[in-house]
């Protein structure tokens, strides 16, 4: 439709109208089954016909289901303006990925995008037309709850996955294309970095700090298409997002160009009122509106408010024109004023939710998301003939989708237990739970040490329970429950072979496990298949590849850590050096750091030369060898130092990666580029450029092991 028809229309509305297209209700509003409440519902105190326009809803799906509801609210609708539908469709419809995290292990941009593209498939057959996805949040802190829906620790590596996950959702040729979904990146801006870790908490860094660390990853996914974006519930600088004009509107609109919609979280436009900005509903409408913010979730201050202060001249009602402009944009890009049930179709719902093609999909990706954290003496892969026990909370668990899985269901899921059985060459198993996720008794304990004690090896099933991460779900400590503690010590006194598989939608502090295991496989929540998926793992058929995108913490005392800190200026161990008098400074486990059943070698590093100019690039190169004796994949990495900045410097920066597949024997050459504008970064005056003088570029299986060169930027 041409932008002249859309304006056509907006003439034709009357400001109440024009208000409604800039809610949105919840399904419960329309009575609808499978809506989902993420919030207090707050008594919208609503009439009919406000309803009757109200411009999107979250949280219905079913092809059936939306196909009834846009017929009936077209009858009542008078300018025939068709329904937007959204929901929180994260990692998976009812085909469950594995969460963010995990799909951020497998630093597999391809396989992010096709679990995106397979989750939009599922969502737009059954009617849903925007997915409130990628999260892109940055985060440092294992404690919050959210960081199981982010892809990590990296500005860099969070941005390529933000690209790769909106690329998945929306195709393109989104119009045309109504096997997919437009994709809304969240939360703007920081939502990722609250204090201590607890959700919606204050986020207090400097606007350099914001740019440079925190930002890159939305806008990579604006840039690379993302119809929309969601404010974020936390404060920047002392203003919460909602109201924050400096970031929606002279970064987001002015600086960044973006011209889809703005999108408040749930509830976040009346939360102005007790984070302490707005007196009432309507002072909060007025600051969401003057911020920029489109679409109110699920909370009434617009609805109440918005006319009463065009009336009285606060707030031009040609601003509420350029937000419901933006609504109907979206909606015409949806193709939905020629079709207003796009792609809901219940005969392709049949065939493609849940298929086997799907499914096969989900396994393959959770496999690549496992991480390797130990591995001694090749406890792992299993052999098949020998007698293992499985024991824990997960043996048997099928709570193994991970949080934000909104329709995934848990009878669909396979457990471990399950993908054991379907092994059908793996005959020598018994199996106990030893304890719940947090209880136990006396009895399920000896139960499992009975079964254990004529095993040839032990699988460890344990981890926290799905519920223990994902929204307002922080932890304080992140170790393993108890009871799960004494499990495995009262196992490890049986003196024999360990494999721990953890599940966790967060890095954990693994004291009282990692050194009680001589095999240890990090599974996140693997989704839908992860019982196939691991056992695919522990029995060698998939090689374990990924690499994890978050430091692990020596303890929850160290956080945050993570690998692109600054040196500090006494970086020395020891007296008045910077450190902890009881525990160390490094992580237990490194950013980028993964293990596999075979091994890999590096060449020494070559540059084409140790001079880079603005306008001679520089090559690196390494050969990379598998010196074992499995197939397997690598990810190697390569990262910088700028020595001496105008600002301090990170001691590590990753620049690019390559997963590479090698046979035994096989060797292949890396090549990374390096151009001046990659070693940009925000100066003191919020300018982006680069400083002359000496680089050391690192290439290495991680962020800790790696080797060194030292080059000249001119
Ligand atoms: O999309 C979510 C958001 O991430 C958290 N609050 C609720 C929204 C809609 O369900």
């Amino acid at each position: 439709m041409e932008n002249q028809q859309l304006l056509n229309i907006i003439d034709q509305l009357t400001l109440k109208e024009k208000i409604a297209q800039l809610i949105q209700l919840s399904g419960v509003a329309f009575d609808a089954k499978d809506s989902e409440i993420t919030g207090p519902l707050e008594e919208m105190n609503m009439d009919l016909d406000t309803l009757h326009h109200t411009g999107s809803v979250l949280g219905i799906s079913g092809a059936s289901e939306v196909i009834k509801l846009q017929k009936e609210y077209l009858k009542h609708n008078r300018h025939g303006i068709p329904l937007l539908f959204m929901a929180d469709v994260i990692h998976g419809y009812k085909t469950i990925f594995p969460i963010p995290l995990g799909i951020g292990a497998t630093w597999d941009l391809n396989l992010a995008e096709k679990s995106a593209e397979v989750a939009a498939l599922e969502t737009a057959v059954s009617g849903v037309h925007v997915t409130f996805a990628p999260m892109v949040d940055l985060v440092r802190d294992p404690r919050w709850g959210r960081v199981m829906e982010s892809t990590g620790e990296d500005p860099f590596l969070n941005s390529e996955f933000a690209r790769a996950f909106v690329r998945g959702f929306q195709g393109k040729d989104l119009t045309n294309d109504v096997g997919r979904v437009a994709a809304c990146v969240k939360h703007f801006a920081a939502y990722g970095a609250p204090e201590g870790g607890r959700d919606y908490n204050t986020v207090n860094m400097s606007e350099r700090q914001m740019r440079e660390h925190y930002l890159p990853a939305y806008k990579a996914g604006l840039d690379e298409g993302a119809e929309l974006i969601m404010t974020s519930f936390n404060t920047v600088d002392g203003i919460p997002a909602s109201a924050n004009k400096h970031l929606m509107k002279d970064i987001l609109r002015e600086e960044w160009g973006f011209q889809g919609v703005l999108i408040s979280d749930w509830g976040a436009v009346k939360e102005l009122i007790p984070h302490g900005v707005a007196e009432d509903e309507k002072e909060a409408a007025y600051k969401a509106m003057r911020a920029g913010v489109d679409i109110e979730m699920m909370s009434p201050c617009y609805v109440h408010h918005l006319e009463e202060l065009v009336q009285e001249g606060s707030i031009e009602e040609a601003e509420i024109d350029q937000a419901v402009l933006r609504v109907l944009q979206l909606k015409d890009k949806l193709g939905l004023f020629e079709n207003p049930y796009r792609g809901a179709d219940e005969l392709r719902e049949k065939e493609v939710v849940l298929s086997a093609e799907h499914r096969k999909a989900a396994r393959e990706v959770a496999a690549k998301s496992f991480v390797l954290l130990k591995n001694q003496n090749q406890t792992l892969p299993l052999q098949r003939d020998k007698k293992l026990a499985l024991i824990g909370p997960f043996a048997k668990s099928k709570d193994i989708l991970g949080s934000w899985s909104w329709l995934g269901a848990q009878d669909q899921a396979v457990s471990i237990f399950d993908g054991f059985v379907a092994k059908t060459d793996v005959a020598n198993l018994v199996v106990a739970q030893g304890c719940e996720v947090e209880t136990s008794t006396a009895e399920m304990l000896a139960e499992a040490i009975e079964t254990a004690k004529n095993a040839d090896i032990i699988v460890l099933a344990l981890g926290e329970a799905a519920w223990m991460s994902g929204e307002s779900n922080s932890r304080a400590s992140i170790q393993l429950p108890a009871v799960q503690l004494e499990l495995v010590k009262q196992i490890k006194a049986l003196n024999k072979p360990i494999v721990t598989i953890l599940f966790n939608g967060r890095p954990l502090d693994l004291h009282g496990v990692f050194e009680e295991s001589d095999a240890i496989l990090d599974v996140w929540f693997p989704g839908t298949e992860g019982g196939n998926a691991i056992c695919d793992v522990l029995f060698g058929d998939v090689n374990p590849s990924g690499k994890l995108t978050m430091s692990f913490p020596y303890s929850v005392g160290q956080i945050p850590v993570y690998y692109n800190h600054f040196n500090t200026g006494r970086p020395q161990s020891g007296p008045y050096g910077t450190r902890y008098l009881d525990i160390p400074i490094e992580p237990l486990l490194p950013f980028g750091f993964g293990l596999s059943y075979t091994t890999f070698t590096y060449s020494e590093m070559q540059v084409t030369s140790t001079v880079l100019t603005k306008d001679n690039p520089i090559q690196i190169q390494v050969d990379v060898t598998n010196s074992g004796e499995l197939a397997g994949e690598e990810i190697v990495q390569f990262y910088i130092r700028d020595i001496a900045g105008e600002i301090v410097r990170p001691v590590k920066e990753l620049k690019a990666f390559e997963k590479v597949s090698l046979q035994p024997g096989e060797r292949k050459t890396i090549t990374f580029t390096l151009t001046e504008e990659q070693l940009r970064y925000y100066h003191s005056d919020l300018q982006w450029q680069s400083d002359p003088g000496t680089f050391e570029l690192f290439v290495g299986p991680n962020s800790r092991d790696v080797q060194s060169i030292k080059i000249i930027l001119k």
